[in-house]
């Protein structure tokens, strides 16, 4: 009998131990994804907007599965709110669990032909994200969104096709509330 030394403290979303690493995403790594483009590059490059912390059991192969979990800041950059890069998996028919922890916030989710749709996220949510579906956070909300994510280990991550045709919907405050707004056309 042993113990695991891995540790997920459920209520705050804290993942340590052994198999467990962290990633940082900043301003300066995300060029392209905003609308304001300009208010992006105006800003400091090393103010940091998400970082995800993941639990890596297996490796990359088939039948794994892979554990996460992603903090996004709060802040918005011009009118849009800080979110994820967004990404589908590059084995596209790979599905993904994600569980709301803490704060405030929406899952755009977006299938290949560009269909939009988006989810409230708050502690205690469930989403399924279903395979040949894009997924990207957007943290609404005044402080940090905290997110749970398994998906499996074989999926990886396509950011090319978001970074090149971006999402359908973008998620803005207008008056001081979110705002679904079309991207498209
Ligand atoms: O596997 C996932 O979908 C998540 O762990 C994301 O990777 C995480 O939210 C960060 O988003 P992205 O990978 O789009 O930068
Ligand atoms: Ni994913």
């Amino acid at each position: 009998l042993v113990n695991s030394n891995t540790r997920f403290e459920a209520a705050e979303g804290k993942l340590s131990g052994s198999g467990v690493s962290a990633s940082l995403r900043v301003v300066g790594d995300l060029a392209g994804i905003f609308l304001d483009e300009e208010a992006r590059s105006r800003r400091d490059p090393r103010e940091a907007v998400y970082e995800v912390v993941m639990h890596d059991a297996c490796g990359a192969a088939e039948g794994g599965l892979f554990f996460g979990v992603s903090r996004v800041y709060p802040g918005k950059i011009g009118a849009e709110y800080f979110m994820t890069k967004g990404h589908f998996h590059s084995k596209r028919n790979r599905a993904e669990y994600y569980w709301g922890i803490a704060g405030e916030g929406l899952l755009l989710l977006m299938d290949e032909s560009r269909q939009c749709r988006a989810e409230r996220v708050s502690p205690g949510s469930l989403h399924f994200i279903s395979g040949y579906t894009a997924h990207r956070l957007v943290n609404t909300g005044r402080s940090m969104l905290v997110v749970g994510a398994c998906w499996p280990s074989d999926a990886g991550h396509d950011y090319d096709s978001i970074q090149r045709d971006g999402f359908g919907l973008r998620v803005l405050d207008v008056d001081g509330q979110p705002q679904l707004v079309p991207a498209d056309g």
